[in-house]
């Protein structure tokens, strides 16, 4: 996927939105990417005409949905687990004579598909990422005593029979907005299911995706991170009927009265055009933060991961983003224990990373996932060499991410205000290059941007001075 900022833990939970009596509340869980997360918040949308309000904790809810991800380790495992929870829950809930229906989204559920209600009795609803918009009428089915799976890859454009949120709900999200413009993969890279569970690549087009963000500005969204697992390879139908670019888009977006700052991920190397480097030079709302997965600096790596591009070819296009935007931050991914992958071929991974000196970046070890064509690779690496690959790999990368983070010692950065601090009197937003930052100021600053003079350097953020 490429995709940056995944965890292994749960989201935040949602923003709760006022219920009132009799509604129906829904609580949804999230793991993985941040497109889980927008689909999470597109799947409250859908759900809120219905008469759903969301809640905070699985206990309360009449609608229990576990929105999934499989992009590494023991997915599905992890899933089954969390459901026996529930099992527990609904049972509590079925002895006040109230009922629970329980729903598994995402990428396990596009996996696992009708295995998953023959594994277990607690699920009503299997439901593909392709097929969230569906949720209203695969709810009514599942409430006539059927269980129901739908994990197609439908011919017609989900997107289009998305409701726009409602005002208050895309208030009550913040200042930051993810907006999803591409979806899925046709890169295939070896080791990698997203081409199995998120489908083919698909765009959608300008002028739906400046409509939906012209929508979040006017509610007060300053920021946008477009999303897609190849964002950059983005396609959509521009507003002349021809496909537009990446690039066009981002020009489009630049117009919408209100919204300051784009971002997007997550990128490949491949699809990384020269226009879109020059944006980075002369557009100012475009944030000066990348995101470009790398995965390693073996070629033979690279190679056998099917990636298609070599090391020099990467960094050959860091040296023209640097070129084109000086102080960029810059972020990748790494896989270390590939199939094969030899102490040689490691250390070409960290001479890499000696050299291109990131901002920030993810390292996992390989985790093979059953029908990618790695994972039948006969010699997989001991779980202890990639233990010790992956705590070297990151230690240097947490040096790097440290140094980065002095340099903004001393400047006067913009940070959008985005929500109150633990510490009265304390609020907290992003800089330009998505660091968090924490500072005096008040409520009222929430949604605007201020400059704040950074003063000190904890471990996960930054801490400044505001001063009106
Ligand atoms: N094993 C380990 N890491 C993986 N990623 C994707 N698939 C695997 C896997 N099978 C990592 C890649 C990708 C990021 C989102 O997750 O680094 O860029
Ligand atoms: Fe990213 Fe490769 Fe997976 Fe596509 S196949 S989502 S490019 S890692």
């Amino acid at each position: 996927m490429d995709s940056a900022h995944f965890k292994t833990s749960p989201q935040t939970p949602l923003p709760v939105v006022a219920t009132g009596e009799n509604k129906r509340r829904v609580f949804i869980k999230s793991f993985g990417c941040q497109m889980n997360v927008y689909d999470a918040d597109r799947m409250a949308d859908v759900l809120a005409p219905e008469g759903y309000d969301t809640t905070n904790t699985p206990e309360s809810a009449d609608l229990i949905i576990l929105n999934t991800c499989n992009i590494r380790e023991k997915a599905a495992e992890k899933v089954y687990s969390e459901l026996g929870r529930l099992r527990e829950i609904k049972l509590d809930r079925a002895k006040s004579g109230k009922e629970t229906l329980v729903a598994v989204a995402g990428c396990v559920a596009q996996a696992e598909g009708a295995g998953l209600l023959r594994n277990t009795k607690t699920v009503d609803l299997v439901v593909g990422s392709q097929s969230y918009h569906k949720l209203p009428e695969l709810l009514a089915k599942v409430r006539t005593k059927q269980r129901v799976v739908d994990t197609e890859f439908p011919t017609g454009d989900k997107f289009a029979s998305l409701p726009m949120a409602a005002r208050e709900r895309v208030q009550a999200r913040g200042a930051s907005a993810f907006l999803t413009i591409q979806e899925g993969c046709d890169k295939f890279c070896t080791f990698c299911v997203v081409p199995y569970t998120r489908g083919a690549e698909i765009s959608r087009p300008v002028a739906k995706i400046v409509e939906e963000a012209t929508h979040l500005a006017s509610a007060g969204v300053r920021e946008v991170s477009l999303l897609g697992q190849n964002v950059n390879a983005y396609h959509g139908q521009g507003p002349n009927g021809g496909s537009a670019t990446l690039t066009q888009l981002l020009y489009a977006l630049a117009d919408v009265p209100h919204l300051e700052r784009l971002r997007y991920t997550t990128s490949h190397p491949n699809d990384m055009s020269d226009e879109l480097i020059e944006a980075h030079k002369y557009l100012p709302k475009l944030m000066p933060s990348l995101h470009l997965p790398v995965q390693s600096g073996s070629n033979r790596i690279l190679k056998a991961m099917n990636r298609k591009h070599t090391h020099e070819e990467y960094r050959c296009i860091i040296d023209k983003v640097r070129q084109a935007r000086p102080d960029i931050a810059l972020t990748s991914d790494f896989i270390v224990g590939y199939p094969g992958e030899t102490d040689a071929e490691f250390e070409d991974t960290v001479k890499l990373v000696h050299d291109i000196e990131f901002a920030a970046a993810y390292s996992f070890k390989y985790s093979p996932r059953p029908g990618t064509p790695a994972a039948d690779h006969k010699t997989q690496i001991s779980e202890a060499v990639m233990q010790e690959r992956l705590l070297h790999l990151q230690s240097l990368l947490r040096q790097q991410q440290i140094a980065f983070n002095q340099q903004t010692i001393g400047r006067t950065v913009n940070v959008l205000v985005e929500k109150q601090g633990r510490m009265d009197g304390q609020m907290g937003g992003r800089s330009p290059y998505a660091q968090a930052v924490h500072f005096n100021g008040n409520i009222s600053m929430i949604g605007t941007i201020v400059p704040v003079t950074i003063t000190t350097l904890m471990p996960n953020s930054l801490t400044g001075l505001y001063t009106p």
